[in-house]
C-alpha cells in the first residue's frame, strides 16, 4: 500500500485521533530510505550526528554546513516522512535574522520541511520570527543537549516542583507561539504526561515515558550501532554493531583464505579470442608495450 505524505498538519491530526506518532533520526541516504519505507511519521536529521556519525565528543561541535550536507543526503532518500532538520548550537541564538537565514538554508539547500530548535519560553521570539518566515518549527525542552555545560551533564530535567512547573509553562508558551510539536527529552514520565495532557500539539518523547503522543530515538542507538553511551531510556531493538562486526570478520577471513571472491562473484571473459590474449601476453615485452602506450597517450 502506498504511504501518504506526512505533513505537520497530519502529525497534529494523529494526536487528535489518539494515534501514536513514530519518529526517529537519520543521517544518510541509505538508512533514511529504509526508515521511510517502514512508514515512520517524521525523520529528524538530529545534531546527534555530531556524535554518532562524526565522532565529536558532543553535539556542540557540529556546524551548519555539516548539518546541511547530511540533510541533503537524507532528503534524497525520503518521500513520505516529514523531514525535520535540527538547528545546531549557536545557529539560532545569536539573533533572529541569522536564525531565519540558517533555518532557510535547511529548507532551500537541504530539502527539510521543518526545523527543530532547543529551548523554552526564552526562545519564543525566535520561534515567532521563524514562523513569520513560513518555517515550520518543532520545539525541544527538558534535557536540551546544547546546554550540557550549563546543566553540568546529561541530567534528567523537571525533577523538582519549580523545574517541573517551568517545563509545563515552557510547553504552553511554545504551543502558543505556533510550534507543531515538542520533543520532551529526559523528563520524569509523570511530568511528560502532564505536559502531554495540557497541550493540543503532539509531544514526542525521548526518555520521557510512555504517555507522550509519540517517541523518537537516535537511530544508531536503537539499532545497537552506537554503544559507547547508553542512557536508561535507550533500548536496543537490534544488534547491528555485532552484525556488522561479524560480517566484517567473515569478509576479512574469506579474503585472507582466498575463498572470496569465488567465480560466482567474478565476471567471466566470454570472447572467443581468449587464447590470443594469452599468446600475445607471452610473446611481447609487456614492459615495452606499456611504455609505448603511455607515450602514445601523452602525445
Ligand atoms: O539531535 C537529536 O538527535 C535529537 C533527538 C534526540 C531528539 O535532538
Amino acid at each position: 500500500m502506498a504511504l501518504s505524505k506526512i505533513t505537520t498538519k497530519s502529525i497534529i491530526e494523529k494526536k487528535k485521533k489518539g494515534e501514536k506518532i513514530v519518529t526517529i533520526t537519520a543521517y544518510d541516504y541509505s538508512l533514511a530510505k529504509i526508515v521511510d519505507k517502514c512508514g515512520f511519521d517524521l525523520i529528524l536529521v538530529g545534531d546527534t550526528l555530531a556524535v554518532v556519525m562524526l565522532g565529536y565528543q558532543n553535539t556542540l561541535s557540529v556546524t551548519m554546513d555539516e548539518m546541511v550536507h547530511h540533510i541533503k543526503a537524507v532528503s534524497r532518500g525520503v518521500s513520505n516522512a516529514l523531514l525535520v532538520g535540527d538547528m545546531p548550537f549557536l545557529s539560532y541564538k545569536v539573533d533572529k535574522i541569522e536564525a531565519v537565514k540558517n533555518a532557510g538554508r535547511f529548507i532551500q539547500e537541504g530539502g527539510a520541511e521543518a526545523v527543530k530548535i532547543e529551548g523554552g519560553t526564552e526562545i519564543c521570539p525566535t520561534i515567532e520570527a521563524l514562523i513569520d518566515a513560513d518555517i515550520e518549527v518543532m520545539g525541544h525542552i527538558g534535557l536540551t543537549p546544547q546546554k550540557i555545560y550549563r546543566f553540568g551533564g546529561y541530567l534528567v530535567q523537571g525533577k523538582t516542583l519549580e523545574t517541573a512547573k517551568r517545563l509545563i509553562l515552557d510547553a504552553l508558551n511554545l504551543q502558543n507561539e505556533g510550534v507543531f510539536s515538542i520533543v520532551l527529552e529526559s523528563v520524569p514520565w509523570q511530568i511528560a504526561k502532564l505536559i502531554t495532557d495540557n497541550v493540543d500539539i503532539p509531544t514526542i518523547g525521548i526518555g520521557a515515558g510512555p504517555h507522550c503522543d509519540g517517541q523518537i530515538l537516535v537511530l544508531h542507538d536503537m539499532l545497537g550501532i552506537f554503544t559507547e553511551i547508553k542512557p536508561k531510556f535507550v533500548k536496543y531493538f537490534g544488534k547491528l554493531g555485532e552484525s556488522i562486526t561479524n560480517a566484517l570478520d567473515l569478509y576479512k577471513k574469506e579474503v585472507e583464505d582466498s575463498s572470496y571472491p569465488d567465480l560466482n562473484h567474478s565476471y567471466e571473459y566470454q570472447g572467443e579470442d581468449y587464447n590470443k590474449i594469452i599468446d600475445w601476453a607471452e610473446s611481447v615485452d609487456l614492459e615495452k608495450e606499456s611504455n609505448l602506450l603511455k607515450k602514445k597517450l601523452e602525445k
